[in-house]
């Protein structure tokens, strides 16, 4: 049985990728071999006529990865749409079956798996499979990370609703405030969503400032994100429960 983590979220811009890098550096710093795929990425920069994945590049180093950018994202589109789309665009089919494949032989050589999705789970990868039926393919329980603002509540009940109607099964949510202000929404989501739903909160990620004075670099990349993840998720409920 794999082991590992299927990374959704409530929407594009919750902060997938920055709770996918910051478990792959706590599962590191523990002494986990750790192995990340963001199976098709869109939107990725043209750099002298090579399409870079922002995202894959962030997971592959976080997870210390040795793994080449190809493996970890197969898929690279240009085109800043649903996989599917960007695809036809580019004039290519994305195979569910090949990167089913690519999952298993990748979790054959690593501790622990985290696949970081595109946008929500029903984001199509072909117009007739979505990252929902991927998570199940490769049958990792998927995370939902829960961008804490306004419209946060509708979002992640219906993704964990939906999650539930498939029987994907569900680890729990991670509420991320990707906001830098405060609001009503912001204060009051955690306790709503609590009592909205059973399934278990991991984690609340708080919002991330510069790691230190002048410094632009991004938070994916800062040296401190594994011990911070550890500080702020359920470190040892996850590892226990994947
Ligand atoms: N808790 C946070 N604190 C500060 N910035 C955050 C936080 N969460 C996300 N961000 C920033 O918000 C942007 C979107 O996050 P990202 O992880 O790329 O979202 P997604 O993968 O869901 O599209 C990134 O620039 C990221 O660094
Ligand atoms: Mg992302």
């Amino acid at each position: 049985m794999s082991r590992g983590f299927f990374i959704t979220g409530t929407d594009t811009g919750v902060g997938k990728t920055l709770v996918a890098c910051g478990l792959a550096a706590a599962f590191r710093d523990a002494g986990f071999k750790v192995g990340v795929m963001k199976p098709a990425e869109s939107g990725c920069r043209n750099e002298k006529g090579r399409l870079v994945p922002q995202d894959a590049t962030f997971l592959k180093a976080a997870a210390g990865s040795s793994q080449p950018i190809e493996r970890i994202c197969p898929y690279r589109l240009g085109v800043p749409v649903a996989p599917s789309v960007a695809a036809a665009h580019a004039g290519v089919q994305i195979r569910p079956d090949f990167l089913v494949r690519l999952y298993r032989d990748m979790s054959a050589v690593h501790d622990f798996m985290l696949v970081e999705g595109a946008g929500g789970l029903l984001v199509p990868l072909h117009p007739s499979y979505t990252y929902a039926d991927l998570a199940r393919e490769i049958g990792l329980p998927i995370l939902v990370v829960v961008g804490n603002r306004l419209g946060a509540i509708n979002h992640a009940l219906l993704t964990l609703e939906h999650a539930a109607c498939l029987n994907l099964k569900v680890s729990g949510y991670v509420l991320n405030d990707m906001e830098s202000e405060k609001t009503p929404a912001t204060d009051t989501n955690a306790d709503t969503l609590a009592e909205m739903t059973r399934v278990p909160c991991v984690g609340r990620i708080p919002f991330l400032r510069a790691s230190g004075p002048g410094t632009g670099a991004p938070q994916e990349t800062r040296p401190d994100l594994g011990a911070l993840f550890r500080r702020h998720i359920e470190f040892d409920n996850l590892a226990k429960i994947t």
